[in-house]
């Protein structure tokens, strides 16, 4: 509970809110705007990646948080299970995804850090890297807060007090934004805009009240991607939006807490190392037996159909950082039509920011292909998650409308490459239960389309199979 209280907050949409009027149809865009823009590399800052690991499972980046004197009468030491190397003094007992700090005061904290959402489990291993597919954001924001004031009980000294007040009003403010009406899927998106809008840009101060005006919560679902994909990748975002200095634009996750640009400067400084960590990062292998002989001719295949866009691998591989538009690609309109953080208010805002001193917000209305290195870890598929296995992504009759899993990481289906799921005859409205409603994966709700991306469906039985097994040795 209280893990997702200080990832940000969370909460379950009881009904879908109004998004407004996403979904721009091919008249929409520009005429001279081309079905595929590459996105050209841009200078990085430099950094140490054993320096960047041991940053970013030791720093405190998020420097607000619960005091431990009441965090450790809750969780008072985590299981070996939750636990990861490479962590110093407290952090040594706490779950992979809280950080202990100090604050000026000499009041003990527990924050939290990127892994909260950057890590995940297949068959019970932990990957940090790895989006966290089994993230549960559907709790209501008054239930949330509910959470809140259970932790702000167990809290008495006045200096600890103070601490505890400030991370609650940012919680507080996040809390609305970061609810989904479904399991699995991530709303960072939509509270880094509520966030924003409660800083002034220049001196990064918190305000109480938004300095600017606040679209009504969305209900975005975004599937959080790999971290592996960065070696390759020129953009960061689905939307190719993130743009510039890298680094800078990873360490904006700090703005749940930070309150000047000086304390963000601290932060940045060693933001050019953990980028270097992320760079490092290898995809994991497939832990299954895998058929070299089909993955062979599947090769072939795949350079012939998909390659335009996902490039091509192994020794003198190379990826094109394409990002296909939306008419083209034909997914889920909603993340690519200006929602959120990437609307045009907080693009603005960012640009006049301490962050846009180096980096830039540019989101396009379409997605990049993203390398498929490691694909086989990363289910569900497309940017919103809404397809739970490679086999149904590649045939488009096999997905299904409904559908819900179990969530544990055991649940993999080897052969299908992704998640082992039931499709259900129902969607949301016809489902009763909270818990099921919650884990319900409904593909007809706005913004959870699991449309498009047809470029497997012409392929026959035998190719399909073939590239399925050769996206294994990815
Ligand atoms: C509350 C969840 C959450 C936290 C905490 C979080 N992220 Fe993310 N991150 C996401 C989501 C969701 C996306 C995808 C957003 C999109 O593409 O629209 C993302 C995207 C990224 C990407 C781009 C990946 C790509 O392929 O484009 C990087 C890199 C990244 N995050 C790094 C970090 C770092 C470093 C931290 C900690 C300082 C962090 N994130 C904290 C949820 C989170
Ligand atoms: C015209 C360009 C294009 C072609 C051709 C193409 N793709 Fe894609 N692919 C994309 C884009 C863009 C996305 C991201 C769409 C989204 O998230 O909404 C994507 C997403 C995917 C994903 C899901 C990635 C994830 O983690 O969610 C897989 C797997 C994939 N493609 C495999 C293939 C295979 C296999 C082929 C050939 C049969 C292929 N693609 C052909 C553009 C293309």
């Amino acid at each position: 509970m209280i893990v997702a209280a200080a990832a940000a907050a969370c909460s379950t949409a009881s009904e879908q809110p109004d998004p407004g009027t996403p979904s721009p149809d091919a008249g929409a865009l520009d005429p001279e705007t081309f079905d595929e823009i590459i996105l050209a590399a841009e200078p990085q800052r430099d950094g140490d990646p054993e320096k960047g690991y041991r940053a970013l499972v030791n720093e405190p980046y998020v420097p607000c948080g619960i005091p431990d004197s009441a965090y450790s009468r809750v969780y008072p030491s985590a299981p070996e299970s939750m636990r990861i190397p490479g962590r110093e003094g407290r952090n040594a007992t706490l779950a992979y995804n809280f950080t202990a700090m100090k604050t000026k005061d000499g009041v003990d904290l527990v924050t939290s850090n990127c892994l909260t959402c950057h890590a995940g489990r297949i068959e019970g291993k932990l990957f940090v890297g790895l989006g966290n597919a089994d993230g549960d954001f559907t709790q209501d924001a008054d239930t949330q807060i509910e959470t809140f004031n259970l932790v702000g009980a167990l809290v008495s000294d006045p200096k600890e007090r103070a601490e505890y007040n400030k991370w609650k009003e940012r919680v507080t403010v996040v809390a609305p934004h970061s609810v989904l009406s479904t399991r699995g899927p991530n709303p960072a998106d939509g509270f880094t805009a509520v966030l924003f809008a409660h800083h002034d840009p220049k001196t990064l101060a918190w305000s109480s009240t938004p300095l600017m005006e606040v679209p009504p919560p969305q209900d975005v679902p975004v599937d959080v991607p790999p971290w592996w994909r960065m070696k390759k990748k020129t953009s960061m975002f689905y939307v190719g939006g993130g743009r510039g200095d890298h680094a800078r634009i990873m360490m904006t996750a700090s703005i749940l807490c930070t309150s000047s640009v000086e304390e963000s400067r601290a932060i940045d400084a060693y933001f050019a190392d953990i980028r270097a960590y992320i760079m490092s990062i290898e995809p994991p292998k497939f832990p299954f037996p895998i058929d070299q002989g089909l993955a062979d001719r599947g090769r072939p295949v795949f350079e012939a159909t998909c390659s335009r866009c996902h490039g091509t691998y192994g020794p003198g591989g190379s990826y094109p950082n394409k990002l296909v538009t939306l008419p083209e690609i034909g997914t889920d309109p909603v993340l690519a039509s200006g929602t959120a953080q990437f609307g045009p208010p907080f693009v603005e805002w960012y640009k006049n920011s301490f962050f846009g001193e180096i980096a830039r917000l540019e989101p396009k209305e379409g997605y990049v292909a993203p390398p498929l290195d490691g694909i086989w870890a990363t289910a569900p598929y497309l940017h919103n998650g809404s397809i739970p296995t490679i086999a149904a992504l590649l045939d488009s009759t096999q997905r299904p409308r409904y559908w819900t899993r179990t969530f544990d990481s055991k649940a993999y289906d080897a052969a299908a490459v992704g998640w082992i799921y039931t499709p259900l005859d129902h969607g949301k409205e016809g489902e009763a239960d909270p818990t099921m409603k919650a884990a319900l994966y409904d593909t007809t709700k706005l913004g959870y389309a699991n449309a498009g991306h047809t470029f497997g469906d012409a392929l026959s039985a035998e190719d399909r199979a073939a590239v399925i097994e050769y996206l294994k040795t990815l």
